[in-house]
Parts: structure tokens; C-alpha cells; sequence
């Protein structure tokens, strides 16, 4: 198991509180997820089973359907910093995959992987930010960085990781 799988065993006292804070039953299963989402970052699968298990009327398929349908919900462990890299066509053209595949290089991502095995950083790429202007922009924990290139990139993850290690 690695570091992140071991930081994010599910607590079911803690599910358990969630689901009765939120009326325990299956009409209110969106405001679980979503409390569920806020408590651990994303859903896990394990969390998704209890639910669907725990709830009358509700079965681990359903509860999965329903994460799956809403863009708002995760499955994939996020990490410490969440990077979102815009890939809408201002972005795009003014070179947003180098500064993607800078960041996949520089955190040791492997083709698929979402976030870093120590569970610091998980990238994700997103349509337009609204921000075109000042294209190709990445977002890291709500943080706005305009005009990224490979280069810059790599010095504000250096920064970060520095500030990290202490
Ligand atoms: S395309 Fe990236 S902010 Fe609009």
C-alpha cells in the first residue's frame, strides 16, 4: 500500500456522522457526497460502498452512478496542492501542454497517474478558465499563475516543495 492509500483509509464513525448531519436517508445523498468530498478531497471507493450499503434504499451501484454522473465529484485522490492546468484553446495555443508535460516531468508522474506517490500534488488539466488573456494559466490551490512556461513552472513547484521540506 502506498503513502497516499494509507493516509486515506475511510473512517466509518466519521461517514457515519456525516450521513446522520446530513438526515440519513437517500434523499440527501448529493449533500453527503459532498461533505464526504470536502472531508477527504475526492470519494473513495470504499466510502462510496459504505454509503450505498449504510443507507436504506441505496446500493454501492447507485451511490457510484451518481458520484460518476456530477462533474463536481471526484474519484481520484487529490493532493496537498491541487494544480489545474487550463487546456481551453487560448491556453492550448499559446502553450499550455509543455508547461503540462514540464510538471509531469518535475513531480515524476507516470502516464495516468493524477497525483504524486507522497500525495503532495495532483494535476488535472481544465477547460477555459475565463482568465484567456493572460493564457497558458495554471491554478494551484486556488492561486492563479498567468503566462506559465516550462521554466516558471518548475521554480514555483522548487518553491513549493522547498517550503515542504521546511
Ligand atoms: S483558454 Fe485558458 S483561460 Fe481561457
Amino acid at each position: 500500500m502506498t503513502e497516499v492509500e494509507n493516509s486515506r483509509k475511510i473512517d466509518t464513525h466519521k461517514l457515519d456522522s456525516i450521513i446522520t448531519a446530513c438526515g440519513g436517508d437517500k434523499s440527501h445523498l448529493i449533500a453527503i457526497l459532498q461533505k464526504v468530498q470536502e472531508e477527504y478531497k475526492y470519494l473513495p471507493e470504499d466510502a462510496l460502498i459504505y454509503i450505498g450499503t449504510k443507507i436504506e434504499g441505496l446500493s454501492p451501484a447507485t451511490v457510484y452512478g451518481v458520484a460518476t454522473f456530477y462533474a463536481q465529484f471526484s474519484l481520484d485522490p487529490k493532493g496537498k496542492y491541487e494544480i489545474k492546468v487550463c487546456d481551453g484553446t487560448a491556453c492550448h495555443v499559446r502553450g499550455s501542454m509543455p508547461v503540462l508535460n514540464a510538471i509531469k516531468s518535475h513531480l515524476k508522474l507516470q502516464d495516468g497517474q493524477s497525483t504524486t506517490n507522497d500525495g503532495l500534488f495532483s494535476l488535472e488539466t481544465v477547460s477555459c478558465l475565463g482568465a484567456c488573456g493572460l493564457a497558458p494559466v495554471c491554478v494551484i490551490n486556488g492561486k492563479v499563475y498567468p503566462q506559465m512556461t516550462s521554466d516558471a513552472v518548475k521554480i514555483v513547484l522548487d518553491t513549493l516543495l522547498e517550503k515542504e521540506r521546511g
